[in-house]
């Protein structure tokens, strides 16, 4: 399996999941298919929706179907993951095969990602029932981990306590499954307890390896995508869309409706299009024409997730979504017990600029980190808006330029230059970094080119912070002592550095653990010698655990 990051936000990314040389993006939905009542075919999806993943049932094939490979039976050529049976025996408390019968079963029958018999303890049972059915999930999955052969789902259970979660990700962690689903969480989802489920996933995803993905086992409502990949969940399964068309319930990400209550068809797909409220009661094809409606809207939902986090805008998405349903607005601010743990992985540079949706925007991590940032700047700070306090030279500086009512009139002059300097690589940097150099202002009148004969460096115009050229990499690394803002790489890679090639996690040998993704790094050799300038791509705890992918992706290489 490679899983490897090409965009993030928040603890969200957007990545690339191979498996058994098929590829998938995540974020990304998995439609459940229902052997017994396949309403849309995995045929019909592949050409409306372009599936490349679903998930079925192993149990329900072992115990109805005559299978000999899942991939022709199904007549899908994608990933096919498929369940254990668990969720029969949440639902019926017995079934009738054990744990090395259904992985023995999955592997004969060619599944893609396979599942063993996890027990999904419910929400508030017992504290001993819970540590009990844990033990026996773990025993489970380390028999699963020595007989499947090809991917397996490892899925972390521990009811609603946080403790057993945390335990539960450990322990699991150890035998290196290839996914993470995050087990038992659908009665929180009926629920809606939003913030309980936070708190689960975030727990999670603090113990888990951050390379591998995570799945919401049962979570297919749009309504929760959006809070669920801020705090870094990978993988969905609907089987919502079809049981809800049976059901006369239309999915929306901002909640469900009865098509019995409602007047308009409110959505844009091919089928609301197409067809009046009227029309669509009338039709024979009823539940399946709904239930394309509902995977169009949930698939819709991903797509806008997926822009985000392109934009780097997740969280000014997010903070729209929470206010579709005041269990996700109480949800949100669970973020805040996490500060630490999140901002570890956030980026903390933007393509976007932070948007004030109110006063729970001052809960981001990025707003905390922030905050200790500013301590790197002497200035005083003489401006505020709603959510920070600082000097006027970082008016149009990442984050202090949030969009509010406010509108800036603030030209940056030379003076301003040392203190984004200083706020951006150091206390007492930009002093040095800017001694005798010279400026050049843009068409609109602000400064955006340093020089000292050569270009130095640009102040980039979406979010006036410094991007550095090859001279201007040079003089940083003089005045910054190691490690400062430097990663490493290894004596391999030092010529496809120097050839203007990206450097790779593989590559990527120390670096500056205080450093956050998206910032403007130093790329050195072992000896410290410098090798060019560029945009680290990854968080340190990521660079850690990442095989796969770019480390910094370089704007320079130095000519030696
Ligand atoms: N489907 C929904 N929740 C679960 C779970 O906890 N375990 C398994 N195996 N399948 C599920
Ligand atoms: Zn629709």
């Amino acid at each position: 399996m490679i899983f490897e990051t090409k965009a993030k936000d928040g603890l969200g990314r957007i990545a690339k999941l191979s498996i058994n040389g098929k590829n998938v993006e995540t974020p990304c939905l998995m439609p459940v298919i229902n052997p017994n009542l396949p309403l849309v075919t995995p045929k019909e999806m592949k050409k409306l929706f372009k599936t490349d993943i679903i998930i079925t049932n192993s149990y329900i094939l072992y115990k109805s179907f005559n299978v000999e490979n899942v991939h022709k039976f199904l007549d899908f050529d994608g990933v096919i993951a498929t369940d254990s049976g668990s969720f029969q025996l949440m639902q019926y408390g017995d079934i009738d095969i054990t744990n090395k019968e259904i992985i023995e079963y999955q592997n004969k029958i060619g599944v893609d990602i396979a599942t063993f018999l996890d027990i999904p303890t419910k929400p508030y049972v017992p504290y001993e029932k819970a540590k009990r059915d844990l033990e026996t999930t773990i025993e489970r999955g380390e028999e699963a981990r020595m007989l499947r052969e090809g991917e397996l789902n490892g899925t972390i259970q521990g009811s609603n306590y946080l403790d057993l979660r945390k335990y539960a990700s450990l322990r699991m962690s150890l035998y290196d499954f290839d996914i993470y689903p995050i087990g038992a969480v659908v009665p929180l989802l009926m629920k809606y307890d939003f913030s309980q489920l936070a708190e689960i996933i975030l727990t999670c995803k603090k113990y888990l390896p951050i390379n591998k993905p995570v799945h919401l086992f049962g979570a297919g409502h749009p309504l929760t995508f959006a809070l669920a990949v801020l705090l870094g969940c990978d993988l969905f399964d609907s089987a919502a869309y079809a049981l809800y068309a049976n059901d006369d319930r239309y999915l929306t990400a901002y909640g469900t409706k009865n098509l019995n209550e409602m007047k308009y068809l409110p959505c844009s797909c091919p089928i609301c299009s197409q067809y009046t409220l009227e029309e669509l009661k009338a039709s024979e094809e009823k539940t399946k024409l709904l239930a394309l409606h509902n995977l169009y809207a949930t698939y819709g939902e991903i797509k806008k997730i997926k822009e985000s986090i392109h934009e780097n805008s997740l969280w000014n998405f997010v903070e729209s979504r929470i206010r579709n349903h005041p269990r996700l607005y109480y949800a949100y601010k669970k973020i805040k017990k996490y500060t630490d743990f999140i901002s570890t992985i956030d980026p903390f540079i933007k393509k976007t600029s932070l948007f004030y949706t109110g006063e729970e925007t001052k809960m981001r991590p990025l707003v905390t980190e922030t905050k200790k940032r500013l301590k790197r700047v002497s200035k005083k700070k003489d401006m505020s808006n709603p959510v920070f306090k600082y000097p006027k030279a970082l008016s149009f500086t990442f984050p202090f330029n949030i969009e509010t009512d406010m509108d800036s009139d603030f030209d940056s002059d030379v003076e301003s230059l040392e203190t984004i300097f200083d706020y951006q690589f150091g206390r007492k940097t930009g002093k040095k970094f800017l001694k005798e150099t010279t400026v050049k202002k843009s068409k609109t009148n602000r400064i955006r080119y340093i020089y000292r004969k050569d270009l130095l460096a640009t102040l980039r115009a979406r979010d006036n912070l410094f991007t550095l050229t090859s001279e201007g990499a040079k003089r940083l690394h003089k005045i910054l002592k190691y490690p400062h803002y430097r990663v490493m790489a290894s004596e391999e890679a030092v010529p496809f550095i120097l050839e203007g090639r990206d450097l790779l996690s593989k590559f990527a040998v120390s670096w500056d653990t205080g450093l956050r993704a998206y910032e403007e790094v130093l790329v050195i050799d072992p000896n410290d010698s410098l090798l060019g300038a560029g945009t680290l791509m990854l968080s340190p705890i990521e660079l850690e655990y990442f095989e796969r992918g770019v480390a910094v992706k370089m704007r320079t290489a130095v000519k030696l």
